[in-house]
This record gives structure tokens, sequence and C-alpha cells, in this order.
């Protein structure tokens, strides 16, 4: 099958090279030509492991090719997946400017044969029967085109890998039709197919992220009641992980959930539901954990310090998650502006971002970043860090705060360095 992914983010490439590999032939388009320039020269413009080896292998094959014209490409391809960017507002709404831009090049190509058009950007319960009906409007006839919605439940770090392996396909159509020739080019994954209508199938990735981020807030909370107890909250998380309603998954308290997905996609089920006049009480609660839970740390940090101004801080970890540079809502940047705001002096590292940030200094050495430090804290769990000489480390530093914002430190092995431990609900 012929087909035209548009936007070449991380969902976008991803899902390119997938299909590729699956035996297809793959058009990915994107109006950045700079990236489409650099895609061509075999540079990955992203960090995703395994991703650079699939499109490499697919491009040799000759199944997966990138271009910047996007009218010519979809004019050929009778398959086009919608993969750009769809930015959450302050308010929770959502900015559809790069979906309005495919419509309307979809409109300005001169449509000979029929489309499917599978919408993977994550959008708000409505916007496909917007599109159906925009496409409708814009004069393209309901005969030539089908929109699906196909949201896709990839994470970053792990997206190849889920992407042949999902749990599920969800699909959303208006007729059964589209839905068959969906099906026609996931035949050689082996997961189960929800079907559903075009609102179902928005409103299940949605109702996906806010139960995922729902859990991580409840772990984060308990954390903080055992906290208070002196309970070991992981005691607590395997607890829990072993009842099958339940599961172990998604249940590890620290510095709480960032990314490109969560706070966004939550932020803007918080506004589809006011919408309709809803007040989602859970969501908000959801967040306002989510929100405090730096603070929980600052203050504990503050608590041993005294006052933050001046103090060398060391921050480990600067990607939302481990196995990316995606520093979109990272907590490690909000946790670092909060201590700025406190006058503390900050050193980071990471393995795989390298910033430009004026207010601090970047390090290519974990080790080097450490030195005269009087804190250091851990706000990504990156396995390097779980497996590091700790005595070095505490010569290295000035202090002997470590700062454990995701609990991947055993307390027992630093406080045996005379480090001081900080975590949550730890014993
Ligand atoms: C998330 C979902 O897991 C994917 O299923 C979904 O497809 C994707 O959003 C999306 O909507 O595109 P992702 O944002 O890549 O994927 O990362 P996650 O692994 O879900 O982690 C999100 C955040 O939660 C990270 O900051 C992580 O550190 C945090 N987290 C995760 C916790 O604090 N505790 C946990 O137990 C798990």
């Amino acid at each position: 099958m012929k087909i035209c992914v548009i936007g070449t983010g991380y969902v976008g490439l991803t899902t390119g090279a997938v299909l590729a590999d699956l035996g297809h032939e793959v058009h990915c388009v994107d109006k950045n030509k700079l990236k489409i320039e650099k895609l061509l020269e075999g540079e990955i413009p992203i960090y995703e492991p395994g991703l650079k080896k699939l499109i490499v292998r697919n491009k040799k094959r000759g199944l997966l090719h990138f271009s910047t014209d996007i009218q010519g490409v979809m004019k050929d391809c009778p398959i086009l997946y919608i993969t750009v960017g769809t930015p959450t507002n302050k308010d929770g709404s959502q900015n559809l400017t790069a979906i309005i831009e495919v419509i309307n090049t979809i409109v300005q190509t001169t449509i000979t044969s029929h489309k499917t058009i599978i919408t993977k950007s994550t959008v708000l319960p409505g916007t496909n029967e917007w599109i159906h009906q925009s496409l409708i409007e814009k004069g393209i006839d309901s005969s030539m085109f089908d929109v699906v919605s196909n949201p896709e439940f990839l994470r970053e770090g792990n997206a190849v890998f889920d992407m042949m392996n999902p749990d599920k396909i969800v699909l959303g159509a208006r007729r059964t039709k589209p839905i068959e020739i969906v099906k026609t080019l996931y035949e050689k994954l082996h997961a189960p197919y929800i079907i559903t209508s075009l609102t179902g199938a928005e409103m299940i990735k949605y109702a996906s992220n806010a139960f995922l981020a729902t859990k991580i807030s409840f772990i984060n909370e308990m954390a903080r009641i055992c906290d208070a107890y002196n309970v070991e909250i992981s005691h607590i998380a395997n607890a829990l992980g072993t009842d099958k309603r339940i599961g172990p998954y998604f249940l590890n308290a620290g510095l709480g959930y960032g990314g490109s997905c969560f706070p966004k996609d939550v932020r803007a089920l918080e506004y589809a539901a006011k919408q309709k006049n809803i007040v989602p009480e859970m969501l908000m609660a959801v967040q306002n954990v989510n929100d405090s839970q730096i603070d929980l740390y600052i203050d504990k940090l503050v608590n041993k310090l005294t006052s933050l101004d001046g103090k060398k801080m060391t921050v480990w970890g600067l990607s939302f998650k481990p196995e990316t540079d995606d520093i979109r809502e990272s907590r490690s940047l909000l946790l670092i502006d909060k201590l700025l705001e406190r006058g503390a002096e900050i050193h980071a590292y990471d393995p795989i971002v390298h910033l430009f940030e004026p207010a601090i200094t970047i390090h290519q050495d974990m080790y080097e970043s450490i030195k005269g430090a009087d804190a250091l804290i851990i706000a990504t769990e990156w396995n390097q860090f779980k497996t590091v000489d700790w005595k070095k480390v505490k010569d290295f530093m000035k202090g002997n705060i470590l700062v454990d914002g995701r609990n991947i430190i055993d307390p027992k092995i630093v406080t045996s360095h005379q480090f001081h431990y900080i975590g949550v609900a730890r014993k």
C-alpha cells in the first residue's frame, strides 16, 4: 500500500518507519525543509532507540522516502496519515493550526481517487467529525474520502517496540469500509481491534492517558501519606501491583509526570469536560498533586539546607524520562526553574540532552558536574545513575545531600557513604 505520512515528529517518523518495515511503500512528508534534508542525508532529528536502524534499513529497501512535496505525494497515495503536532493552549483548548493546514493542503490537492485519512495525532473528542465536515464544506465529495481515528499508544523511548507490539489497535470511523482498509495495513501486527466511532476512538486516547496520569498522582499522594507514617512506598506499590485489577505499572512515586502527552492531555480533557459543563473533579486533583510534587522535594531540601541561596546544586537528568532527548514539560526543568528562583547555582548533566541554557552550567561528564556541589538531585531515572561510584561522588561533592527524585537509589547504599538521602517514603 502506498502511504503518505504527514508530519515527521516522534509519532510520524515512528509510524512511517514501522509501516515501511511491515512492507508498505511509505512517503514521509513535512513542510520543514531542513528536517527533510537531514532525513534524506540519514540524520534522525530525534533520539529514539531503534528508530535510526529501522529508517536506514527501509530506505535501503526502497520502502521509505522523505519529501517536502506534500501535495505531490498526497495525490499519489490512497492512504494519508495525519501525525502533526496538536499542542494544548494554557486553558486546555487545542491548537489545531497544523491540522487545519493539512485539511487545506488536501483540499488544494486535486483529488482524483479515494483517500483514507487516518488521524494519529491526539485530538480532542469531536475533532475527527469536524475534519470530516470541513473537507465536505471545502468542496470534497464525501465519496472521495473517509476519516479514521487511529490513536497511538506508544511511549517515547520505547516507540518502535510499542508500535510493533501494540496491546490493542483502536479504530474509529463513520462506516466499516475504511476500517477494513486500515486492518489490511496492520495485518502483520498481532493485537485485538477495538472498533468504535470517531469520537469514541478520540476519547479512548484521552481516557488512557488520564488514567495513567491518575495512577501516578495516586501513588504520589500515597507516598506523601507513607512518608508521614514512615512506610516504604515501594512495598505499597509492589503489593498493589500484585492485584490483577490494579496491575504493577505506573506506580513509581517521584517528581511526577511530564512530557509532551500527559500534562497536555489531562489539561485538554479537563477543558473538554468543562465545555460540556461537567466539573472533572478527579482530573483537577490529578493535576494538583502533580503540580505540587516538585515543591515537596524543594521543602525537604530547604529543611536540610535552610536556604538554597548561593548553594551549588547538580541536577542529573534533563529529559522528561529516560531513553529520550525530549525535554517538553520535563519535571527536571521545572525543578531547575524553582531552584533558580531561590537563588541556587545550577549545574546539570544528561546523557543525551545537551541544552544551551545560559542560566545553568551544562556538563558533558557526570562526575565533573558534581565537583563542589552542596546537593545532587536525580531528576530522571537514566540507568547510568543507578550504578554510580558513590564513594567517588561523595569525594567530589562539597556537601552530602542526595535527592532521589525518582526513588531509584537504595538509601542503604548511599547512607553507608555518609550521604543524607532525600526521597519520598523511603526507609
Ligand atoms: C505516554 C503514554 O504512556 C503512551 O501510551 C502514549 O501513547 C503517549 O503518552 C502519548 O500520548 O503520545 P510518554 O509520554 O512517552 O507516553 O511517557 P510515559 O512513559 O508514559 O511517562 C510519562 C511521564 O510519567 C514521565 O515523566 C514519567 O517519568 C512519569 N511516570 C511514569 C512516573 O512518574 N511514574 C510512573 O510510574 C510512570
